[in-house]
């Protein structure tokens, strides 16, 4: 037995010797690699990190994605998923279209569509120098090509065939040169005041929106979060901490992605009111029971299934690395009622109609105006 001793105590050291060589090892190529700057290891700026989408990728061609995050029971949470700096931005056939809509809006509507409080200047301009000199070319470099011109560095848009400036010193035309070239509305909040525990409260206060769902963007502008969302039922008791809380953590770097669905009963993209029972345009309360029954199958008479979508949002939030503010984002997607039926999702957007009042706030049914559409869909979902 007692050469037991021995042959452990030999084991024991080749192991030790084996585990200082592979220390020394990666030690040395981590130098080396920090060196040349290849390191696996010190990571890359996520910022500069953007990738291209798989080969032969053409949006013309591209079909919108398709949301269906609507589930049996609909529970006020954040949901929020990580992603990469590179899922930023979604394109697809509807490109162009989007583009030129988006134009007509903002051309008709400049005080609803953009705005950007002093604060927010220098945000505004960091995030237009990101998107124009660093994502846009790098992550669709077949739409947006880096040429020179007579007056400078221009980023062209071979889609609209258009030149985008690559600097901007005016935020407002820098908000509009955004909206005009990308399919994405874009919010940028900014930590404008301290709650009691001195945690930071996020305000919103710059913004392009072109598709707003329900409400006035320029009169929210300026406002804190948990006052943006004071018409929303259940946010102040089930969201509002959370939600401050990841705010002010957030990371440079780190990007998050949710989605969220309601039924829009005309397909007007932008919609600054209607859309809600009540609480649109800050009229947080909702009316007494009697006149709100009333109003109800009032509203239902005009519902026509023919003209109604599903409507969903995909959002992201980020932090910029100089400003520090954050940057909420979201796309707007519309698909016909036929297409989630063709599916064979019609039963279950059905049932999550009904689960708008059965998750954690049962208020959203009557807030998302389900009580007024939802009949009628369900029939046409559920329907053979
Ligand atoms: C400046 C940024 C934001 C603005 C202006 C804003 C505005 C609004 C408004 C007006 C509503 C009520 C309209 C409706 O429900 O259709 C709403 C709902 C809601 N918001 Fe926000 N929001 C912002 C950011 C966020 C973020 C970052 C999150 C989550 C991480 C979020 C989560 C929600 C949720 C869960 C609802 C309830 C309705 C739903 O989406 O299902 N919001 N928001
Ligand atoms: C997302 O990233 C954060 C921060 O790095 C991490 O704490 C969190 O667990 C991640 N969430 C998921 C769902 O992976
Ligand atoms: C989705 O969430 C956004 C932001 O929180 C809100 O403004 C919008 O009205 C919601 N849209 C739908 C379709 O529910």
């Amino acid at each position: 037995m007692d050469f037991l001793l021995p042959l452990a105590a030999a084991l024991t050291a080749l192991i030790l010797l084996l585990l200082y060589q592979r220390w020394c090892n990666l030690r040395s190529s981590q130098l080396a690699e920090s060196i040349t700057g290849t390191s696996p290891v010190i990571e890359k700026d996520p910022y500069d990190a953007i990738e291209p989408p798989s080969p032969g990728f053409d949006w013309a061609t591209t079909s919108q994605i398709k949301l269906r995050t609507f589930r049996p029971k609909y529970h006020l949470t954040m949901s929020l998923e990580n992603v990469t700096m590179s899922d930023f931005l979604e394109m697809d056939e509807s490109y162009l279209d989007r583009l030129a809509l988006r134009r007509e809006i903002m051309d008709d509507n400049p005080e609803a569509t953009r705005q950007c409080n002093e604060v927010a200047k220098p945000a505004v301009l960091e995030l237009y120098d990101w998107i124009v000199s660093a994502y846009l070319p790098r992550r669709y470099p077949m739409v947006y090509k880096p040429t020179m011109t007579a007056n400078g560095r221009r980023l062209h848009n071979i889609a609209t065939g258009k030149d985008i400036p690559t600097t901007s010193t005016s935020p407002i035309s820098a908000l509009y040169t955004l909206g005009e070239n990308i399919d994405t509305d874009f919010l940028i909040l900014l930590p404008s005041s301290t709650a009691v525990d001195g945690s930071p409260i996020y305000h919103l206060e710059a913004f392009v929106t072109c598709f707003p769902s329900g409400f006035s963007t320029k009169e929210k502008c300026g406002m804190p979060l948990a006052t943006i969302h004071a018409p929303v039922p259940g946010y102040a008791a089930k969201l509002e901490r959370s939600m401050d809380r990841f705010f002010a953590k957030l990371e440079v770097g780190k990007i998050v992605k949710r989605a969220n669905w309601s039924i829009s009963t005309d397909g007007v993209l932008f919609c600054e009111g209607g859309n809600h029972m009540y609480g649109d345009e800050d009229k947080s309360k909702p009316p007494n029971a009697a006149t709100l029954q009333e109003e109800i199958e009032r509203q239902k008479l005009d519902v026509v299934v023919e003209k109604c979508w599903l409507r969903c949002e995909r959002q992201t939030l980020h932090r910029l690395p100089q400003t520090k503010a954050l940057v909420f984002a979201f796309k707007t997607y519309m698909y016909k009622l036929s297409e989630i039926k063709e599916e064979g999702l019609g039963p279950d957007l059905a049932d999550a109609i009904d689960g708008l009042g059965l998750g954690n706030v049962p208020e959203m049914k009557v807030y998302k105006r389900g009580v007024v559409w939802g009949e009628k869909i369900q029939e046409y979902l559920r329907s053979p």
